[in-house]
């Protein structure tokens, strides 16, 4: 896969949660709503402990509506889970996610047991906006370069409600190829980590087929109906987007490069209407897939460790 990013300060990270979570009632994870399964932490269940997790949809805005729907239906039943959607336009989100939190700890509340909460979230799902918004401040900084937060920070919401900041995280192994692509399309991912012209591609070869009339109506694509679109090779797409928007390296070629980052742009801005590029079934799908990869990976790299290890007989020299 192309996309290659450091995890950085990710282990320092796991490590002040695997401290820190000793103390907390209730995790929020922040989610992307345009691609809850691949910006979910797959880490998080065991660093946290199994602690009663808050998933917050955000980016609502620019998500899929019926979509956000399903994937909120999927968490509200996982145990031990309550799921919300949310997005910057909302000026006063601390109702709906303290409401949330007392639901997922009923017992703590007041000043004896202050409800202790911590929040984590992928690099640039909003993670320092929304912190910005619930203590009307600027305690948090925001940028649109992957992992701007740094330091982990106690913001007090309420006198009995402390919210714990992590910096925002990747892991290293991703083992659904399609998660690595979603990723980078959000803006999860730093720009030199991946390669846009590659991204940019999967992005079209689901769109094209999903959410065809957005790319129409953005691109001016009249003469092409959705289920042309549909058969299109998703590299002739990238050709004709960037040939509509004069990305031109001359002798007629186009500019694909170019091409690339306009598709990812216009897509990351909501230009493309609201768009969600994966539902709570296709992303099981990808995970079994991903998880069975994996594992046969795994087994190889085993049975070639294996291989390479000289016989117990022959090592301890007991020939006959
Ligand atoms: P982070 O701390 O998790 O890394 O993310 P941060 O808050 O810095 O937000 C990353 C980008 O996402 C910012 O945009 C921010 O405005 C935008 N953003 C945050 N929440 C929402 C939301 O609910 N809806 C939409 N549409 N955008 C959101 P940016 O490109 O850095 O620029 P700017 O908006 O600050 O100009």
């Amino acid at each position: 896969m192309a996309i290659q990013w450091f995890p950085g300060h990710m282990y320092s990270t796991q490590k002040a949660i695997t401290e820190r979570v000793k103390d907390i009632d209730v995790v929020i994870e922040l989610l992307d709503a345009r691609l809850p399964g691949s910006s979910a932490n797959p880490m998080l269940a065991e660093l946290t402990a199994g602690r009663p997790t808050l998933k917050v949809l955000n980016k609502q805005d620019l998500a899929d509506p019926e979509r956000t729907a399903l994937w909120l239906a999927y968490y509200n039943a996982l145990p031990a889970t309550r799921a919300i959607p949310l997005d910057a336009s909302q000026t006063t989100p601390a109702q709906q996610i303290v409401k949330a939190c007392h639901e997922l700890s009923p017992n703590r509340g007041g000043l004896a047991k202050p409800m202790r909460v911590l929040i984590c979230g992928i690099p640039n799902v909003g993670k320092s906006t929304l912190i910005n918004t619930l203590t009307g401040s600027r305690k948090a900084k925001t940028g649109d370069e992957a992992g701007i937060t740094k330091l982990e920070q106690r913001i007090t919401l309420a006198d009995d409600f402390y919210l714990w900041d992590t910096p925002g995280m990747l892991w290293p192994r991703i083992i659904v190829p399609r998660s690595g692509y979603n990723l980078a399309a959000s803006g999860a991912v730093g720009r030199n980590a991946f390669d846009e012209e590659e991204v940019a591609l999967e992005l079209l070869g689901y769109l094209k087929s999903n959410y065809a009339a957005g790319i129409a109506a953005r691109f001016k694509l009249v003469e092409l109906d959705a289920e042309t679109m549909a058969g299109m090779k998703d590299e002739a797409l990238l050709d004709t987007i960037g040939r509509k928007r004069g990305a031109l390296l001359g002798k007629g070629r186009v500019n694909l490069q170019k091409a690339a980052e306009i598709v990812m742009h216009e897509f990351r801005a909501g230009n493309l209407g609201r768009i969600t590029l994966e539902t709570p079934e296709e992303f099981a799908v990808w995970l079994a897939d991903g998880q069975r990869a994996d594992a046969e990976r795994a087994a190889k790299k085993a049975a070639r460790k294996q291989k390479g290890k000289p016989k117990p007989e022959a090592a301890s020299g007991q020939d006959a």
